[in-house]
Formats: structure tokens, C-alpha cells, sequence
């Protein structure tokens, strides 16, 4: 797959152990991507296109191609700017609200509430099926996660998380939380890895979800000849 898709770096690709794996899932009858149960009742496809970073002015092309290939996971955030252009290449693909999984992103721990709205808003919905603080900055995060339980209460927010949380930063949130986050959304590949991050993360059965599984470009990951040795 690497290979066949070798453009393809922007995936956020959940980690998860073999057994939590499930088959049924979110596909066309093209690539069929296996889910993971991320929350109670919430199966997450393992293979969701980004469309951030330095690529977002290209987000309805990678939408749309993913979307052809069969994908229906899409990660996207607040801060990409592009959640607008995102919602519009799903519906001219003619696909339903409920044939996707979209996780997004409030942009830290700051203005919450207005970011949850804006976010809605922009996406075109009444509903985010993963939603991820970005990063652990910007405010209070306790707080920021006391905003996100309350709409995940009301089931507007089918699952939430965080991303680019280390150790320290979970731990406090993870103190006053009554929801624990179903993902932490972490840079992880095989050049770049945050061991204890990882291994404290799912000590608390928190889906480890990497973005840039390939790395980028400062890892040149489809360059290393060591990993070319590997792959063939
Ligand atoms: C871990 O989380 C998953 C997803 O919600 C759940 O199905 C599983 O029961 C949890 N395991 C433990 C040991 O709590
Ligand atoms: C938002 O979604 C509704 C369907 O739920 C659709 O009728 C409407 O055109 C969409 N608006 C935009 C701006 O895409
Ligand atoms: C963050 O908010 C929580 C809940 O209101 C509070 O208990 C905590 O002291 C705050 N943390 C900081 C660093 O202000």
C-alpha cells in the first residue's frame, strides 16, 4: 500500500492492538479500510486522509480522489482553513453525511465553544464524528475538555480526543475528565516516535492515531534506503 500510494503522506493512521480491529465498515466496494471501536459504540476507519498541513489548498483534490478510491475516513481541523472546501467535495460526491467519518479539530484549548460552532458551521453539520483538541495550548484545557464532554453529551460530538498531548498534558486532563479521550492524534512513524507517549497512552486504552505515518518531508521516509531494503 505504501507503494501503490507513495503520494499519499497525509494519513492519519490509528495504531491499535489486532484484536480491536473490526472488518465491517465504512467502503464502496473499493478500498475497504477496517475500523477500530474508538469509543462505546463509535468504529473509526484505521486509515482516515489528512487534509492539512502544506497541502490544504489542494483539499478538494485529495478529497475527492480519496473519496473515489473508496475512503471515507477524513481528518480535518479548524486551523486547515478548509472544512468548507471539504464538506463541498463530499456532497458533490454524492455521499451522505453518515457515509463519512470526519474527525476535525478546535485550534488549542481557547475559545472552545465558539470553535465547536465554528467548526459545525463549516463542515455543513450537525454532527462531528471524532472530535480532537489540536494541541494542548491556547488556554485551559481542563476547561476546553469540560466544553467538548458537554456537546459529546448531547451527541453532537460522537467521540473526542485530543492530538499532540504528551504524558504531562494528559495527565491533568485525564484527572477531571468523565469521559476519557477515545484518540490522542500523535506525529508517529518509524523514524520519528514518541515511546513514551505512545505507551502511556494506551496504558489508558486511548486509540494512538498517527498523523504523518509516512513522515514528511524532513523525514523523507519513502527515500530511506534503509525502509526501501524493507519494503521489497
Ligand atoms: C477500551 O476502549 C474500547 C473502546 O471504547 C472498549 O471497547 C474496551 O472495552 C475498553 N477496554 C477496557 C479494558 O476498558
Ligand atoms: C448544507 O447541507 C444541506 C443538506 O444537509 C444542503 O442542502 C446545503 O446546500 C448545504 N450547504 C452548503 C453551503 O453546502
Ligand atoms: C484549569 O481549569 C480547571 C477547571 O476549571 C481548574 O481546576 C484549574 O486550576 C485550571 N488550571 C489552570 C492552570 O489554571
Amino acid at each position: 500500500m505504501a507503494a501503490r500510494h507513495r503520494g499519499l503522506l497525509l494519513w492519519a493512521a490509528a495504531v491499535q492492538a489486532p484484536w480491536l480491529i473490526h472488518c465491517a465498515g465504512l467502503h464502496d466496494g473499493g478500498l475497504r479500510v477496517p475500523t477500530v471501536e474508538i469509543a462505546p459504540g463509535v468504529l473509526m476507519p484505521v486509515l482516515s486522509i489528512g487534509t492539512g498541513g502544506t497541502e490544504s489548498h489542494d483539499s478538494a483534490e485529495i478529497t475527492q480522489h480519496w473519496l473515489g478510491l473508496g475512503g471515507r475516513g477524513i481528518d480535518t481541523a479548524l486551523v486547515y482553513g478548509d472544512q468548507a472546501v471539504v464538506a463541498k467535495t463530499i456532497a458533490s460526491a454524492g455521499l451522505q453525511r453518515e457515509d463519512v467519518f470526519m474527525t476535525t479539530k478546535i485550534a488549542g484549548c481557547g475559545n472552545t465553544e465558539a470553535n465547536v460552532q465554528k467548526d459545525l458551521r463549516d463542515l455543513n453539520t450537525s454532527y462531528v464524528d471524532l472530535m480532537l483538541i489540536h494541541y494542548p495550548m491556547g488556554g485551559n484545557c481542563t476547561e476546553a475538555w469540560g466544553v467538548l464532554e458537554k456537546y459529546h453529551a448531547q451527541g453532537v460530538l460522537k467521540a473526542i480526543g485530543v492530538s499532540n498531548f504528551k504524558r504531562s498534558d494528559l495527565e491533568p486532563l485525564l484527572a477531571a475528565a468523565r469521559v476519557v479521550p477515545a484518540v490522542n492524534q500523535i506525529r508517529l512513524n518509524v523514524l520519528d516516535h514518541d515511546d513514551d507517549t505512545v505507551s502511556f497512552t494506551r496504558a489508558h486504552n486511548i486509540t494512538v492515531e498517527a498523523y504523518s505515518p509516512l513522515g514528511r518531508d524532513s523525514h523523507k521516509i519513502p527515500k530511506n534506503t534503509a525502509i526501501q531494503g524493507l519494503a521489497v
